[in-house]
């Protein structure tokens, strides 16, 4: 099978989403689709697979700025990522990220960062789990809290209009201050809050509360409301999309506001943050059904690029080697040395400290997961004693990395 890999356009846009609808199994009218994808393609870059001049499969990136600990990185934002069922597993998705990873180091890009319909798939191309994401589903009877919250400054309402001029200023108040995060262009936010059928998921409209103090607003909380009544009782479910907050007097309230709406039994929702202080609020924690998965994932496409990008929490060296098939450029051994102030990566012929694959490192990298759990999990080796726990000090971060918005 002959597969080309073009860069496709504005004219083929409605067939690309034809492979995505058609790869997905969903039901979405493709013009309609291509009046919201379009600028966001348009924003970013597009490419396509084609076996004898048709379309079988498609891929997207979007630049993005992602928060890393200490600074931000130029990073492609990986999406509409599609295979048709009649051409799956011959090693197009593969043809297409080759394509995609190429370019991106081409323009300076260091990493790549995506959400993945399933977590198996990436690893074969060397990402690793970024950030780690939780899901919870709370029993409204279940949400007292151990200290009381006061209500602090004042909770808003705003229709979709204005929730598309405030709340990205929110957002980008917290980004800076917590790796994972990236920053959105505004045909992103467009996309976050449609209305469509497929956004709803049998739920209704967005709506968006947004939490106000003397110096101005500074959270929000977007969620739908799914409709029920069982025997006539109201049994609704707060679908929560997403909740940031830029100070901890916002967070409380906005979870509050949440367990507060009424004829609303349960709230729930997913994406975030492994280190969720609301399980701490909680009188019964367990009651949150808080469970951690893989969040968005990561790759390092420039390791010595990426690796200096960052700052490490204490200084130290390590002497790595490096794996991966993919990004051949980046195997072999390196030597860093890092610290609060900076980081160097340079080639090295030392013996190894640690011997890991680019995988592994996406995971350490935005700190999502300790070097030492890897090492627990046979994924890294540990060559010189003491290494790994050098390797624990040096990545660790002040918070769980988090990526609240799926892209
Ligand atoms: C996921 C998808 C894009 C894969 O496309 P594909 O062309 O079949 O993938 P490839 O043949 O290039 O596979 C590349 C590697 O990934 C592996 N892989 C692909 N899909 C996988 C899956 N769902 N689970 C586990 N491994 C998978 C392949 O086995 C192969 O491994 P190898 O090269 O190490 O042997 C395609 O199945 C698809 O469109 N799925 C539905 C939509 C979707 O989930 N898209 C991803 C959105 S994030």
């Amino acid at each position: 099978m002959e597969i080309d890999i073009q860069p496709i356009g504005t004219d083929q846009y409605e067939d690309a989403m034809r492979v995505l609808a058609a790869s997905f199994g969903e039901d979405f009218d493709p013009k309609e689709e291509k009046e919201v994808y379009g600028p966001i393609f348009e924003a970013g870059r597009m490419w396509g697979a084609f076996d004898r001049g048709q379309m079988i499969g498609a891929a997207a990136d979007t630049e993005f700025e992602l928060t890393v600990p200490g600074g931000m990185v130029s990073t492609s934002g990986v999406h509409a990522v599609a295979v048709l069922p009649t051409h799956r597993r011959r090693g197009v998705m593969r043809a297409l990220l080759r394509r995609q990873t190429d370019e991106s180091r081409d323009v300076g890009r260091s990493l790549s960062y995506l959400w993945a319909s399933e977590g198996a798939i990436y690893q074969h191309v060397g990402y690793g789990t970024g950030t780690l994401a939780a899901v919870f589903e709370i029993d409204r009877q279940h949400t007292a809290f151990v200290r009381p919250v006061e209500p602090t400054g004042r909770m808003r309402l705003v229709d979709r209009e204005e929730a598309l001029k405030v709340l990205p200023g929110i957002y980008d108040r917290v980004r800076p201050t917590r790796p994972g995060m990236v920053s959105q262009p505004d045909v992103w936010w467009e996309e976050i809050y449609r209305h469509s059928e497929h956004h709803r998921q049998g739920a209704g409209p967005l709506f968006f509360a947004v939490h106000e103090s003397p110096e101005g607003a500074d959270g929000y909380v977007a969620y739908r409301v799914k409709d029920d009544w069982t025997d006539g009782v109201p049994d609704q479910t707060l679908k929560m999309q997403e909740l940031v907050a830029a100070t901890d007097d916002a967070y409380a309230e906005l979870w509050r506001y949440c367990f507060n709406v009424d004829l609303v039994r349960h709230v729930k929702g997913w994406k975030r943050p492994a280190d969720e202080p609301l399980l701490h609020m909680l009188a019964e924690p367990r009651a949150l059904r808080f469970q951690v998965r893989d969040g968005a994932w990561l790759r390092i496409i420039d390791l010595p690029a990426a690796l200096e990008a960052r700052r490490f929490a204490v200084d130290g060296m390590l002497r790595l080697d490096v794996r991966d098939e993919f990004c051949p450029w980046n195997e072999g051994r390196w030597v860093l040395q890092g610290g609060p102030d900076g980081a160097s990566c340079r080639r090295s012929d030392g013996e190894p400290d640690l011997i890991l694959g680019t995988e592994e490192l996406a995971s350490m990298y935005l700190g999502a997961v300790r070097p030492s759990v890897l090492a627990r999990a046979g994924r890294i080796e540990e060559r010189t004693d003491g290494a790994i726990q050098r390797a624990d000090a040096m990545f660790d971060a002040d918070v769980a990395p988090w990526c609240p918005h799926v892209f």
